[in-house]
């Protein structure tokens, strides 16, 4: 008996069935394609996050070659340091005054496109430019940049999740990355000669110990909030309709009750993690759940099957908005009892806006699509590996004029 190959087609098509094959019958395996160790339970996964003998500079490979040094792969203090004055540059933007009402906006300027037609492909249409749009918006980039830059974004997206090394994917990514740094260049020149009201021109204003960041570090950081924040809220989007649109009594339920978005929201991060893995490297020997993991070693941490794990919930293969064993008052912080935001010091620091720019654009989708449902019942196909979203979601509803 061997433990299911995660990179396989099949496994891409189904994956549930096999992290449940992997949790319940091989908590601990290594993974010859990927040259890592796989874990797969909640609290096996949880402490890969949290214990300092699991450090990230594993994301020295994946992540730096397209976005140069930044957080996701630092550890100790340089990692808070960094971590920090992003999370200060953030929070100094009233979000709610300047711009929850920009991101609004932009939701309806899209919604304008299709909410007379009575159909739509959600994902091409909505999901996949909304919260690419939003980075830009509170980065300050202008509004006609947002065709080549989605189009950056995807290229990039694609060269994280490249598991299996294509080079025309890698290729595509290393010229995306170049093509973002270039356009960056004069933007962050002027924004340090004239500070607007804006996220980049805060970050150039920013200083680590006394020292202003460099044009590479303010440039880094951009691309990483574009990577960080819109393909993961876009996947997350597209998913929770996909969810309520199968669930329909929850659904109902929802149109009713406005505030239950955010349990639909956090239940689909659980049920169906838009990140379902998550890379580490062992500082030390680690025994873990199933054996001991050699110092030294990648570790891939299954966050999809560890959301699923019923050692940590009741009936966790269901859909349910209303779970009690899912902690919606945490679901947004480090103290969160999901996964799919990480955990430990290298928590998400983009919940908050992410769980905002969701609500905004939720309630207008139901307001504008009344009666939705999959065009001729057809269930959309889930894709990925490492990040997993719909390849598309067509759906039809009545058009309101
Ligand atoms: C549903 C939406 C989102 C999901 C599922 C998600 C998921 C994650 C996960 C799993 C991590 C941990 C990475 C690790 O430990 O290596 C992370 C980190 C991060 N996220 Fe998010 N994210 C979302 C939205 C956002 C948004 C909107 C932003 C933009 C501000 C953002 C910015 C970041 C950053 C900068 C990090 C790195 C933190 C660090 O290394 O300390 N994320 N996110």
């Amino acid at each position: 008996m061997q433990a299911p190959n995660i990179l396989s087609a099949e496994f891409e098509k189904s994956p549930y069935p096999m992290y449940e094959d992997i949790r319940e019958n091989y908590p601990l395996f290594f993974h010859e394609a990927t040259n890592s160790y796989v874990i797969s339970r909640y609290e096996d996964v949880e402490r890969a996050f949290k214990d300092p003998a699991f450090s990230s500079r594993h994301a020295e490979a994946q992540f730096e070659p397209v976005y140069g040094r930044t957080m996701v792969q630092m550890d100790g203090r340089e990692h808070a340091t960094n971590r920090n004055l992003v999370i200060q540059a953030l929070g100094s933007y009233k979000l709610n005054e300047k711009f929850l009402p920009l991101i609004e906006e932009n939701a309806k300027e899209l919604l304008s496109q299709f909410r007379s037609r009575g159909e739509v492909e959600l994902v091409e249409e909505f999901t996949s430019i909304y919260p690419l749009n939003v980075i830009r918006t509170i980065l300050g980039l202008p509004k006609e940049d947002m065709p080549f830059l989605k189009e950056w974004c995807i290229a990039i997206g694609n060269f994280l999740s490249n598991l299996s090394q294509n080079s025309d994917v890698t290729a595509a990514g290393l010229q995306s990355s170049q093509n973002f740094q270039a356009y960056l260049a004069p933007i962050i020149q002027q924004k340090k000669q004239n500070p607007e009201d804006d996220l980049l021109s805060s970050l150039c204003m920013a200083e680590i110990d006394g020292i202003k960041l460099t044009d590479a570090e303010i440039t880094s950081l951009a691309m990483l909030l574009f990577g960080a924040g819109g393909e993961t809220t876009d996947k997350a989007l597209a998913l929770m309709f996909r969810n309520l649109i199968i669930h329909r009594e929850q659904l109902q339920k929802v149109i009713a009750d406005r505030s239950l978005i955010e349990k639909a929201f956090t239940e689909t991060l659980r049920y169906s993690s838009p990140i379902q893995w998550l890379m580490r490297l062992t500082l030390e020997d680690v025994q873990m759940t199933g054996g001991t993991i050699p110092a030294n070693s990648m570790v891939i941490g299954l966050i999809a099957a560890a959301n699923r794990d019923p050692r940590k919930y009741s009936d966790a293969d269901k859909f349910n908005i209303f779970r009690q064993d899912l902690d919606m008052n945490r679901a947004f912080s480090g103290a969160a009892n999901h996964l799919a935001f990480g955990g430990g010091k290298h928590f998400c620091i983009g919940t908050k806006l992410a769980r905002e720019e969701v609500i905004i654009a939720t309630n207008l989708l139901l307001d504008n699509l009344p009666g939705m449902q999959f065009i001729n019942d057809e269930l959309p196909e889930e894709y990925g590996f490492f990040a997993r979203g719909l390849k598309k979601l067509l759906i039809q509803f009545t058009p309101v004029f």
